[in-house]
């Protein structure tokens, strides 16, 4: 594993968004692993305005995220097709047809998951799987469970991940009580973790996460089994390290 220490949220953004556009650069048809939540918000924009300045081309480039509210609509400003289009797929030059995520719209959970790993099985595994990290140790939407899952499933979010995730949101009323997820395998498939990490509610489960013991109920601990996971995280996060 690769740790690099930033200095704090826009230092950890830069170097994050180094590392995708390097990415892009020697593989311009690559799978990107995208992920949502505030952390990776600095790195998309540097990203965004590295493709304004002309120094990054998406024309190639496929990207799958990594999760969906079940329910909302690509339309819903807290959605993530939402967020991701707002963010980055409309600013910069990528095919809109070679953008994926977990259709939230389709209410039947079987379906939307079967869908969701033929696209992912179509596309490959991710060259780059950008994550972030949920206060309790998520990755995508894997809560604590009691084992790692493999394929996107249909998660039921945690008591801690809606009020965590509430504040994108009218009230805690209208988070969505479940989400479509990619699974640990698939996560775990990719050739580069790139794992962003910020601010000081982080420090305690950054450090369970790599110092604690491989559980599911920590399921970033995964990680230490990946032979090539990059942290970009900031001093604050890296406090307890
Ligand atoms: C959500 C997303 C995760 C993300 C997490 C942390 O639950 N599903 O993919 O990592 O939030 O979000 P933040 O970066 O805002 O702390």
């Amino acid at each position: 594993m690769r740790i690099y220490k930033a200095k704090n949220y826009e230092d950890m953004s830069r170097k994050a968004a180094n590392i995708i556009s390097a990415q892009v650069i020697m593989k311009p048809d690559c799978v990107l692993g995208l992920a949502t939540g505030s952390t990776p918000l600095g790195a998309y924009r540097n990203l965004v305005e590295w493709y304004e300045k002309g120094d990054l081309d998406f024309s190639e480039v496929v990207t799958v995220n990594l999760d969906e509210y079940k329910g909302l609509t690509r339309e819903n400003p807290q959605s993530y097709y939402y967020f991701m289009n707002e963010n980055l797929f409309s600013k910069v030059n990528i095919d809109k047809d070679r953008t994926f995520l977990p259709d939230g719209t389709e209410p039947d959970s079987n379906t939307a998951c079967l869908k969701y790993n033929k696209i992912l099985k179509g596309v490959g595994a991710p060259d780059l799987q950008l994550l972030g990290l949920g206060h309790n140790g998520h990755i995508g939407f894997n809560e604590p469970a009691e084992h790692f899952s493999t394929e996107t499933h249909c998660i039921t979010l945690s008591e801690q991940t809606i009020k965590a995730n509430a504040r994108f949101f009218e009230n805690e009323e209208e988070v969505p009580r479940q989400a479509y997820t990619m699974g640990i395998k698939t996560i775990m498939s990719a050739r580069m973790i790139l794992l962003v990490v910020s601010g000081e509610a982080k420090a305690d489960i950054v450090k369970t996460a790599f110092y604690g013991p491989i559980t599911p109920q920590v399921p970033a601990s995964i990680l230490q089994l990946h032979p090539n996971v990059v942290l970009v995280a900031d001093e604050a996060a890296l406090s307890k390290w």
